[in-house]
């Protein structure tokens, strides 16, 4: 009879363990079957982005993804605003340009090839094309890497 108030307390502390254990569990439960459905998705996207990496390594070198950059490449740096794809008051297109012969402001013609288009981006005032103000940006120089440039040239020379 001396022991039987504190068992009161007891059962109920007991059933309340047991309420929130078993709530416990639940919540466990809903967040691993959540996260096992969440994660499905992501370890697919993540797996199949990887063999995207994987099929764009080997093609770092392939032509046809430098020209890919270089026509984003045309469209970021801006040289869409003056290059369109016929001659314009502005700029001369660039569509056609590679192995034609270009005449310059100084009175000389240049073929044009690789190291002029080069010369073109990095140095826009080495050689003037004639009857076009050197409006160029002589920026490029400093905002465009090597492979950059080497992108941008692929993409010129794509342009018929
Ligand atoms: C603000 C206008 C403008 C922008 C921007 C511009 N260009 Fe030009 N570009 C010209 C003009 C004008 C000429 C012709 C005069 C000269 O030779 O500088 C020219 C000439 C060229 C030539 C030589 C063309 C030829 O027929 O010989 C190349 C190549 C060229 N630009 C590439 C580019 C590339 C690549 C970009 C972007 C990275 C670019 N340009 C951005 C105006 C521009």
């Amino acid at each position: 009879m001396v022991e039987e108030p504190p068992k009161w307390p007891v059962r109920i502390i007991g059933i309340g363990l047991a309420i929130a254990f078993g709530l416990l569990l639940v919540v466990l439960s809903f967040q691993g079957a959540a996260s096992s459905f969440s994660n499905k998705p992501t370890s697919l996207s993540n797996s199949s982005s990887q063999k995207q990496e994987q099929k764009k390594a080997p093609k770092r070198n392939n032509p046809s993804s430098d020209i890919r950059r270089g026509e984003a490449l045309f469209e970021e740096s801006g040289c869409v605003a003056c290059h369109t794809d016929a001659d314009t008051p502005i700029a001369p297109t660039l569509h056609g340009i590679n192995g034609s012969l270009v005449a310059l402001e100084d009175g000389t013609t240049v073929q044009v090839d690789s190291a002029y288009i080069t010369e073109s981006i990095l140095d826009p005032l080495a050689r003037i094309v004639r009857g076009y103000s050197p409006i160029m940006p002589l920026s490029y120089k400093d905002d465009l890497t090597d492979k950059e440039v080497q992108a941008l040239i692929a993409y010129i020379k794509s342009l018929k």
